[in-house]
């Protein structure tokens, strides 16, 4: 049945911002940060340890975590890559980071310029440091139901992305469907998939909303059990290396589809509002979210 409690991982300051063609300036990421918590989200990615060559709006990274690193009330986990990026970002003071795997190996060679193989050997490396330290490790598998170079991906191709995670110890499988491509039609029989290998308590639901369909496809997520939704605020964002892919579902109208289905977040739907009115401002460009664009009428 459906869950009574949904926790809502923020994605916005990280997925959101990646793929601004302009800098945001570390003070705006900061206050962004600030006032994504304030709204009651408990979980908000603040950036990602990667090569500022690849995602150069992320090169303020390490500023960025050590000015949030001590607020209180949420937990801020960052993206590394590799070993590299987790040392720096453990240096910055994060203490709660996410992997991120494919399972399309053309999409993990244009991200992360590595083979799905490769990635999860850094991704055992990382965790093995990560055991050491007491740093919790989420772990993403991307294009769930499509890939922007090779088209449909298999579930199976998704389950054993998603148990290698599992297996090497990720508290938390985050499936992204990075284009936005999928259904119910198609989610739900990769989840089923996913499902037979990782408990349902371990998984979290990451749509992209290109083509429109998070809603449904969070639906029945959430029909099927699962009870942690990624978002992004004012529905910011889209992913570098998948061209044409638009941002994250919208965390307003996530909130307010929760809420309408008597499912509590914790999350005040007014200052989550008013958090997507600020960023919007600032980078000039109307908000992605439906319920945002409603409450102005
Ligand atoms: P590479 O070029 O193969 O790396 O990139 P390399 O190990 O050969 O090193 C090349 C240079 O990068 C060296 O510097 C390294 O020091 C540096 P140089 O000697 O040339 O000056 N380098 C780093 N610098 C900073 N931080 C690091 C780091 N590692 C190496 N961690 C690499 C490989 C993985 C680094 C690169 O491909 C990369 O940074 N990729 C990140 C791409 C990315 O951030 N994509 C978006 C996030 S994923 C996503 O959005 C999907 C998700 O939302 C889920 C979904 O929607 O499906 C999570
Ligand atoms: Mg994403």
């Amino acid at each position: 049945g459906m869950p009574s409690h949904v926790r809502i991982v923020e994605v916005g300051p990280r997925d959101g911002l990646q793929n601004e063609k302009n800098m945001v300036p570390t003070s705006v990421k900061i206050e962004l940060i600030h006032r994504l918590v304030s709204s009651g989200l408990s979980v908000v990615e603040a950036t990602s340890f990667v090569s500022p060559k690849w995602v150069p709006q992320l090169a303020d990274a390490k500023d960025v975590v050590e000015a949030v690193k001590n607020i209180d009330g949420a937990r801020l986990p960052v993206l590394t890559p590799n070993l590299k990026g987790f040392e720096a970002a453990v240096a910055a003071g994060a203490k709660e980071i996410a992997v991120f795997a494919s399972a399309s190996e053309s999409f993990s060679k244009a991200n992360i310029n590595c083979t799905i193989e490769e990635s999860l050997a850094r991704y055992r490396d990382i965790i093995n440091s990560s055991k050491k330290l007491d740093i919790p490790v989420r772990g993403y598998v991307s294009c769930v139901v499509g890939c922007p170079v090779e088209g449909a991906i298999s579930p199976s191709k998704v389950a054993y992305v998603a148990k290698q995670l599992h297996e090497m110890g990720c508290m938390e499988i985050s499936l992204g469907d990075t284009i936005g491509i999928g259904t119910p039609g198609t989610v739900i029989p990769m989840l089923e998939a996913v499902m037979e290998v990782v408990p349902v308590e371990k998984l979290a639901v990451h749509f992209h909303d290109t083509y429109g369909q998070s809603l449904p496809n969070i639906l029945v997520s959430l029909q099927m059990g699962i009870s942690v939704v990624d978002s992004s605020v004012a529905g910011l964002g889209g992913c570098p290396y998948a061209k044409g892919a638009s941002g994250n579902v919208a965390t307003e109208d996530v909130v307010y589809m929760l809420h309408g289905l008597g499912i509590k977040t914790n999350v005040d739907l007014r200052k989550v509002l008013q958090t997507g009115d600020f960023i919007c401002k600032y980078l000039g460009r109307p908000s992605g979210s439906k319920v945002a664009v409603a409450y102005k009428m």
